[in-house]
C-alpha cells in the first residue's frame, strides 16, 4: 500500500470509493462533498491522499481549510471525507491516511485539526471532544465534533464558530 496526492486522474475512482465505503444512503452525498471540495477554491490550502493497493485507490482523505470567526492567527482544517473501501477495511489505511495527513499539516504549521466522526475510531488517532471551537451547524450528536491539537500553545484561546469551505456548508453533512 502506498499513500500519495491524489491527481486529477483519481476523480472517477474517487467518487467510486466513497459511494462503496458509505452505501446507498449516504454514498452519492459524500462522493459528491469529495469532488466539490477538490474543486472548491474556499477549502484550500488542501490536502487530498488516497492509498493506493497495486494500483487500486482503496482509500481516500481530504483536510480542507478553517477558520474561527475573530481568530485569524491560528491556522485549523477540518477532516472530511475519510474512506476506505470495504474489501480493504481493517487493515490500518484508514488510521495510515489520518497519520500522513496529521504529518503534512505539521509541517504546514497548522495549529489544529477537527473532524465530525466516530469518537471510538477518531480517539484512537489521538482526538479529543471540544467545547470551545463551535461547529457551524447544530449537531444531532455533539460528541461526535472533535479536535486533534498540533501545536499545545496555537489553540488554548481559540473560541467561536467554525467557518468551513463553500463544499462543507450544507446543513444534511452535518
Ligand atoms: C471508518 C473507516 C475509514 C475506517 O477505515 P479502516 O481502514 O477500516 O480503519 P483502520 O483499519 O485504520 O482501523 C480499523 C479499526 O477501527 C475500528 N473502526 C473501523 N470503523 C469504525 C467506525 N466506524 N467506528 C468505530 N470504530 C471503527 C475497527 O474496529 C478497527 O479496529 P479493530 O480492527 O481493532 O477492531 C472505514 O471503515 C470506512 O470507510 N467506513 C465507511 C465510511 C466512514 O464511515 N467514514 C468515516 C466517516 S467519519
Amino acid at each position: 500500500m502506498i499513500i500519495r496526492d491524489s491527481v486529477d486522474s483519481d476523480l472517477n475512482a474517487l467518487v467510486e470509493l466513497h459511494r462503496e465505503a458509505f452505501g446507498e444512503t449516504e454514498g452519492d452525498r459524500v462522493a459528491r462533498l469529495a469532488v466539490e471540495l477538490l474543486q472548491d477554491s474556499t477549502a484550500r490550502p488542501l490536502i487530498s491522499l488516497v492509498a493506493s493497493v497495486d494500483g487500486l485507490v482503496v482509500g481516500h482523505v481530504i483536510f480542507s481549510t478553517i477558520s474561527v470567526e475573530g481568530d485569524a492567527e491560528r491556522s485549523g482544517y477540518i477532516l472530511a471525507p475519510l474512506a476506505v473501501h470495504p474489501a480493504f477495511q481493517r487493515r490500518g489505511i484508514g488510521t495510515a491516511l489520518i497519520r500522513r495527513g496529521i504529518e503534512r499539516l505539521t509541517q504546514l504549521k497548522a495549529d489544529y485539526v477537527l473532524v465530525l466522526g466516530n469518537p471510538d475510531y477518531y480517539q484512537r488517532a489521538g482526538f479529543t471532544a471540544t467545547h470551545t471551537i463551535l461547529p457551524p451547524y447544530e449537531l444531532d450528536y455533539p460528541e461526535a465534533w472533535m479536535i486533534l491539537r498540533l501545536n499545545q500553545d496555537g489553540v488554548g484561546e481559540t473560541k467561536g464558530v467554525v467557518r468551513c469551505a463553500k463544499a462543507l456548508c450544507w446543513p444534511e453533512l452535518w
